[in-house]
């Protein structure tokens, strides 16, 4: 398949992508919440558990998986991406090295990871990888972000971007604006309008393909300390159709969220209110981790004995967001098993 044809591929109808791409820091942070020891037994359990559960290919197009686990084998000895493979199911790999402090700009990250990136996509491909994610993080405060952290994250994003598809890579282009703050949905407006315009400037620059990409960025809400509280779906869609149709080329097949933090049902329910109001320009779709797994890795507790319960979990929030991506989610299906 080319470039574009995978991009497409990643955003059909019903479908979304699992982001099952924690770093060893965050799995272990998630697997602590579930009093579970962080191995790499488990992390192969769990992962597997996830990745075989029946059905789920209806509504997952693709998984973004980490380094470890591109490399990870099965119970039966298949590996985890041939498993995905045999389902439909696209593999993909986180390939940024994750955040550090920017050299004087305070409270602001850079992503790393060009070094040598163009190897190890190399190897990622050998091993099944098509497409391929990195995360840049913006958070807001009173003074930030400051163009330069914009500037310099743009420019890393557009590079990836360049080195994925020189390597027959589609890159996800992952500009996450933090839902950390006590903002208002009007400041994430004016952030993430400024973030989409500062990177598609640096993907136009370095002759960034947009129609074999795709863009994973944070849907316009309130910050999650602002006095207001969470704003409706239907503010939520609003805000965020109107942010992109001002800074999105339509040559992008496909904008997939991430869940950032919000709760499972909301950022169903926001996606869900997006697809409604279509047609629009691009497909909407989802990028879920945490709204994609958290009821999964509740029920899951680390134990091989709660798997089928695990599956059901993850089962459901697959089918309920491939309902959202098409605009026929309804509050009401949440109560069904
Ligand atoms: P969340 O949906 O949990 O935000 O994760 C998506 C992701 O891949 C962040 O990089």
């Amino acid at each position: 398949m080319s470039l574009r044809e995978v991009a497409r591929a990643l955003v059909a109808p019903g479908k979304g992508i699992l982001a099952a791409d924690e770093s060893s820091g965050t799995i272990k942070k998630r697997f602590d919440s579930i009093g579970c020891e962080s191995t790499e037994d488990r992390r192969r359990a769990y992962r597997e558990m996830l990745f075989t559960t029946p059905g789920a290919a209806a509504n997952v197009s693709g998984v973004i998986l980490f380094d470890e686990t591109i490399r990870q084998a099965a119970s039966d000895g298949r590996t985890l991406v041939a498993i995905l493979e045999s389902e439909g199911v696209i593999p993909g790999i986180k390939v940024d090295k994750g955040a550090v402090p920017l050299h004087n700009a305070p409270g602001e990250l850079i992503t790393e990871g060009l070094d040598g990136l163009g190897a190890r996509l190399a190897e990622y491909r050998a091993l099944g990888a098509k497409f391929a994610k990195w995360r840049a993080v913006i958070d807001i405060s009173d003074t930030i972000p400051t163009q330069y952290c914009l500037d310099v994250n743009a420019h890393a994003l557009a590079r990836y971007a360049a080195l994925c598809q020189q390597e027959g890579i589609v890159p996800i282009i992952e500009p996450e604006v933090l839902m950390d703050g006590a903002h208002s949905i009007d400041t994430c407006y004016d952030v993430t309008l400024r973030t989409l315009h500062t990177v598609f400037n640096a993907c136009f620059d370095q002759k960034v393909d947009l129609q074999g990409a795709l863009l994973k960025p944070n849907m316009v809400i309130p910050g999650k300390k602002h006095s207001a509280g969470q704003a409706t779906p239907d503010a939520v869609a609003d805000a965020t159709i109107a942010c992109f149709r001002e800074t999105v080329p339509a040559a992008i097949p496909g904008i997939v969220f991430l869940s950032g933090g919000q709760s499972d049902a909301e950022a169903t329910a926001n996606l869900d209110a997006i697809n409604k109001r279509g047609p629009h320009p691009w497909e909407f779709s989802f990028s879920y981790g945490r709204a994609l797994q958290a009821p999964a890795l509740a029920a899951w507790k680390g134990l091989d004995a709660n798997a089928d319960a695990g599956q059901a979990a993850y089962a459901k929030r697959a089918r309920l967001n491939g309902a959202a991506r098409d605009g026929k989610y309804d509050a009401a299906m949440e109560a069904a098993s």
